[in-house]
């Protein structure tokens, strides 16, 4: 069945002129196994960004602590000089070590540099939008003060060096101390169609007009597995990625999806995701996962 809203229709980020398509991309896999630089196929990689734009995306999810630095700085060879309708979403607070371990890196200092290193690898003079993005524990949040390091991202976007604020890997309390520092445009945490943790923040941030950002909208690195989504899939004549994309959009307006994927096969198959409208019956059977997941 055809929805007929182009890449799932556009949204606001709050308090700006800023939309974007609701079907956006993410290009964390396009640096390599592991995240780790460099990608088996750069002019694969290169490929998929330009189809990206092409088919009409207009927001790409993207960190410095890709590759290290490799995703950006094949987003940059790809895209630059990016369409102005682009809204490039960056990530700042991790760094890897040297053999690939996933590191925290929230000193100020840390934070800074970060800034700047994104500000350089993407060739911009403004970054569209940066996430805080939080270490709790691992992928899930953990409660502690933010202040100390959303301010320090919110003097740079008085400084001018940051257009727009979210927040990775953060609670509700977190969601709230940072929007009162400055403005919270988007919230990135974990959440698909099996782990829903944040049902309840996601609802509340609707309200407010929040973006939620899902990472590992597929599952990430253990792809989304389960016999009633590959019945529901069959029976509406889809794959089962593209079920559990369609879900997240029809789960609530204010989701954003950015699907990793390192294929331009993959990439089609996500973004015809938009046009499916999954009948009433099928979206219990799928909301009835998480309950006995
Ligand atoms: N804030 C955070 O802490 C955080 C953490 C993780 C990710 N992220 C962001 O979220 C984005 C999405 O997360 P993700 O890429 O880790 O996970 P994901 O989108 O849940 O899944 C990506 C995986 O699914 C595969 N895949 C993609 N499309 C497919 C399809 N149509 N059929 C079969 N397999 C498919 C990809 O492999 P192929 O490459 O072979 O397609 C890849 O292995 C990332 O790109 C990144 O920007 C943020």
């Amino acid at each position: 069945m055809s929805k007929g809203d182009r890449l799932g229709g556009k949204f606001t980020l709050p308090g700006t002129k800023r939309s974007v398509y609701r079907m956006g991309y993410g290009a964390m896999q396009l640096a390599g196994k592991n995240v780790w630089g460099p990608p088996r196929d750069r002019q694969e990689a290169v490929a998929v960004l330009r189809e990206a734009i092409e088919s009409g995306i207009d927001h790409i999810d993207t960190s410095d602590f890709y590759g290290p630095y490799v995703t950006n700085q094949i987003i940059r060879e790809a895209l630059h000089p990016y369409p102005e309708a682009l809204t490039l979403v960056t990530k700042v607070g991790g760094r890897r070590g040297e053999n690939g371990e996933w590191l925290p890196a929230q000193s100020p200092a840390e934070l800074l540099s970060a800034v700047h290193d994104n500000l350089r690898n993407l060739g911009v003079d403004v970054l569209d939008a940066v996430n805080l993005r939080l270490w709790g524990d691992g992928h899930a949040p953990a409660e502690e003060s933010i202040a100390e390091r959303f301010t320090v991202l919110a003097e740079q976007q008085q400084k001018g060096l940051i257009r727009h604020l979210g927040i990775s890997n953060a609670t509700a309390a977190q969601v709230e101390e940072a929007n009162a520092i400055a403005p919270v445009v988007c919230v990135q945490n974990l959440y698909n169609l099996v782990y829903r943790e944040d049902d309840g923040l996601i609802d509340s941030l609707a309200a407010k007009g929040i973006a939620y950002v899902p990472f590992f909208p597929l599952g990430g690195f253990t792809p989304l597995q389960s016999n009633t989504l590959s019945e529901v899939a069959a029976a509406i004549g889809a794959t089962p990625m593209q079920v559990a994309l369609a879900w997240l959009l029809q789960r609530s307006p204010n989701i954003l999806l950015i699907p990793g994927t390192s294929s331009r096969t993959h990439l089609r198959e996500n973004l015809a995701a938009a046009e499916l409208e999954i009948p009433a019956a099928e979206l219990e059977r799928l909301d009835a996962i998480a309950a006995t997941a």
